[in-house]
């Protein structure tokens, strides 16, 4: 009986490595050494230069800057002294298309959101490593990547850029991304640090939260991927954090930041979040895109600042080490790639493996699914399945050479400018090619399904009817709720009354509500599923693939379920994709309502049940979990299960191990997950380290796990749980920068 592990061990020793090259240490770090070196022989003329990053076009009255190439920013080097220039691409799903500027494409890898549906860390890395070797090979040296924001807000417009709702599983597989990228002698982000939940009045709205729960959240996953990637970069948000912008915040960026964490890389703006040369006092390193800012305030007025106060000069002389601390740390080459002389990683076929393990079968009546192949009459409705499947808009998006399929334009007005951005835009091979390859001989119809008639009319003639319905996001706008837009919820249920055989696929960026979930026999979510995502779905459907996508957020009933049911500023911030709003505007938000208790921690404290629980994913095979062991030595937890596979057919399943209570009462986290592909009949083994800081609370500057039982259970999501498991803890109390 043999058994395939195909990746997993979220390992303790990974995070204690890690976090001990992130902190003073007795062996000299050897780029801090170079950067040192390198910075002392530099004037403040060319110190300056490295705070201050152009975007790589001609915007706002500025030349493209010479060198560049068409992309998100440029920085120039310093031959003399063999400083490469930073020459900067978006983003966390591959090289992006910046509207055809540069006339070449990328691999488009699935949302953030389907990479985290994979729980697949080494899958997430060897993605990174694809993307991080086309912007290689495209000459760029630094990607805006490693979008690692927790999705406190399901209507977000960046929810699909980013991994999930949990710390531990957006760090765990953030951090994976992140260390593929940089493999390739490319620097990473991760962003926007630190707190960034909604893109309504993205440029003014102040999040408001008190420090335990910021700490034990989004602080908590920077902190940890941190470790795990050493990326070379960090990017604060736009928004306002309990006042300041984050970028001029020194609590964010000084004393979190680098007292506590004593990271070494540096802090970039987002494109137009800087406001003042003081922002560099506060812990800045770098202003990018400062073509969207009033002014360029690092740079000439930081020079000027240097000479009279030396408290510029000390933070220039940092701000120079910290962006040459990231292009020794990662290894940036001095000279461009010979595009000719290397070849890069299969990106096709990586798109596509993402893209079949992000897929997360959500519901399957009857095993409606998969399809037979002997199939005679196939519908497909819907969803522009006739020529490709959607992107998310914004800075993100990545396309081929080709460009998009169908652009459906979105905003106009004043946004106009902003089209390439905030269109809705489809690529790829789209499903029903892909579907009709997989069953020949069958007769396959689509429709667009703007008619009820004509989409009951084939549904009611076909044996199998699949409903393809989107919900596009994008960055500089949120969704108003959580329903599909325009008629498709209509559209499912006159398909579902007319045909049994019912299959709907989403295309969302993130949750969306069901009211016809009990009408329709299938349901599967496949995100933003890529360049490839055509046939990652048709290999879904017709068993090709054995789903082994799990939720990387909690899907609501209702928006009454939520926090915030309404969205804070849909009523007062006019939509704009740079969220300027007007002059003197302020929006605060209260993300203290559900502190670090987000998502299914919120639908656990609140007792309320969700549409479809965080960790939630069906597969066309069925799973024991069992075995769960938790144990302390020398202050090390860990915790071991088994995973075996009590079905037919070969298939993979997530095990995820939640704390459910401390000695204080019911609590839940997610401490461990992995993930095992396993043959009929075969059982598989998982051991992972358990980090102290996720059964901590922040007390008092640092981390405290109070002595007492804790009690661990083991699920396929975070609501199925099994038998608690109770661990008697000896106290922990771990610093701030989470050693003991
Ligand atoms: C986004 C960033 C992006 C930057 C550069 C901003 O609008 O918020 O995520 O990296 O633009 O394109």
């Amino acid at each position: 009986m043999g058994w395939k592990l195909s990746l997993v061990l979220t390992v303790s020793m990974a995070v204690i490595s890690a976090c001990a090259t992130t902190h003073a240490q007795s062996v000299p770090d050897p780029a801090e050494v170079r950067a040192a070196e390198t910075e002392s022989q530099m004037t403040n003329e060319k110190r300056i230069q490295l705070t201050l990053g152009l975007m790589a076009m001609e915007f706002g009255g500025h030349k493209k800057p010479e060198g560049s190439i068409p992309g998100a920013g440029y920085v120039p080097g310093v031959p003399r002294l063999g400083v490469p220039p930073l020459r900067e691409t978006d983003a966390s799903l591959g090289v992006t298309w910046i509207g055809g500027a540069r006339s070449d494409g990328a691999t488009a890898l699935p949302s953030g959101t389907a990479q985290g549906a994979t729980w697949n860390e080494e899958l997430i890395e060897q993605g990174g490593a694809m993307i991080g070797s086309e912007a290689r090979l495209k000459g760029f040296n630094v990607m805006l990547a490693g979008g690692i924001n927790l999705m406190r807000e399901p209507r977000n417009g960046r929810t699909f850029e980013y991994i999930g709702e949990d710390p531990y599983h957006s760090a765990v597989l953030g951090a994976a991304a992140v260390r593929g990228i940089q493999s390739q002698g490319v620097i990473s982000t991760m962003k926007h640090f630190a707190i960034n939940p909604q893109e309504t009045g993205r440029h003014f709205m102040n999040v408001k939260i008190d420090e335990p729960s910021l700490r034990e959240s989004d602080l908590l996953a920077f902190e940890i991927a941190i470790e795990r990637a050493r990326p070379g970069a960090l990017m604060c948000a736009y928004n306002r954090t309990n006042g300041p912008l984050s970028c001029g915040s020194e609590f964010l960026l000084t004393d979190v930041l680098r007292d506590d964490w004593g990271y070494k890389g540096f802090v970039m703006s987002d494109w137009g979040a800087v406001e003042a040369v003081e922002f560099a006092l506060a812990g800045l390193d770098q202003q990018s895109g400062a073509q969207l800012d009033e002014g360029l305030f690092l740079g000439e007025p930081l020079l000027k600042a240097a000479d009279k106060d030396a408290r510029y000069q000390k933070r220039l002389h940092e701000m120079a080490q910290n962006v040459l601390y990231a292009i020794y740390d990662v290894g940036v080459s001095q000279t461009l790639p010979e595009k000719t002389s290397e070849e890069a990683p299969d990106g096709m076929q990586l798109a596509l493996q993402v893209a079949q393990e992000g897929i997360v079968l959500l519901k399957n009546k009857e095993r409606a699914l998969p399809l037979s192949k002997e199939v005679g009459s196939v519908a497909i409705i819907g969803g522009h399945a006739d020529v490709g499947v959607l992107s998310g808009g914004g800075s993100s998006r990545s396309m081929p050479d080709e460009g998009p399929t169908v652009i459906v334009p979105v905003l106009r007005g004043k946004n106009a400018s902003y089209a390439s951005m905030t269109d809705e835009m489809y690529h790829g091979l789209a499903p029903k090619t892909a579907i009709q390859t997989m069953v020949p001989d069958a007769r396959v119809t689509y429709r667009d399904g703007r008619y009820l008639s004509e989409a009951v009319q084939i549904a009611s003639t076909s044996d199998v009817a699949i409903i393809v319905v989107t919900q596009f996001l994008s960055e500089g706008f949120d969704a108003p709720d959580i329903s599909l837009p325009g008629n498709q919820d209509a559209l499912i249920s006159a398909v579902a009354s007319a045909n049994p055989n019912t299959i709907v696929v989403l295309q969302t960026g993130g949750p969306v509500a069901m009211p016809w979930l009990d009408d329709v026999a299938a349901v599967v979510e496949a995100w933003y599923p890529g360049i490839m995502g055509g046939e990652a779905i048709a290999d879904v459907l017709f068993g090709e693939v054995n789903p082994s996508g799990h939720l990387p957020i909690t899907f609501p009933v209702s928006l009454s379920q939520l926090p915030r049911p309404q969205l804070d500023g849909a009523d007062t911030v006019e939509p704009s994709f740079l969220g300027s709003g007007n002059p003197n505007q302020t929006l605060d938000v209260d993300y203290s309502i559900e502190g670090s208790d987000v998502g299914y921690r919120w639908f656990a404290r609140q007792g309320a049940r969700a549409l479809f629980p965080f960790g939630h994913g069906l597969s066309y095979t069925s799973f024991g979990l069992h075995d769960l062991a938790l144990s302390q030595q020398e202050g090390e937890i860990r915790a071991s299960f088994s995973i075996t596979n009590t079905g037919d057919r070969v298939g993979a399943d997530v095990g995820q191990v939640y704390l459910v209570s401390g000695p204080d009462g019911a609590k839940q986290r997610l401490v461990g997950f992995g993930k095992l592909t396993l043959d009929p009949g075969a059982t598989g083994k998982v051991d992972v380290g358990v980090d102290p800081r996720l059964l901590a609370e922040w007390e008092n500057d640092g981390w405290a796990v109070a002595a007492g039982e804790y009690r661990f259970a083991l699920g396929a999501n975070a609501v199925a749980l099994g038998q608690p498991v109770a661990l008697n803890v000896d106290r922990i109390r771990l610093d701030a920068s989470g050693k003991p």
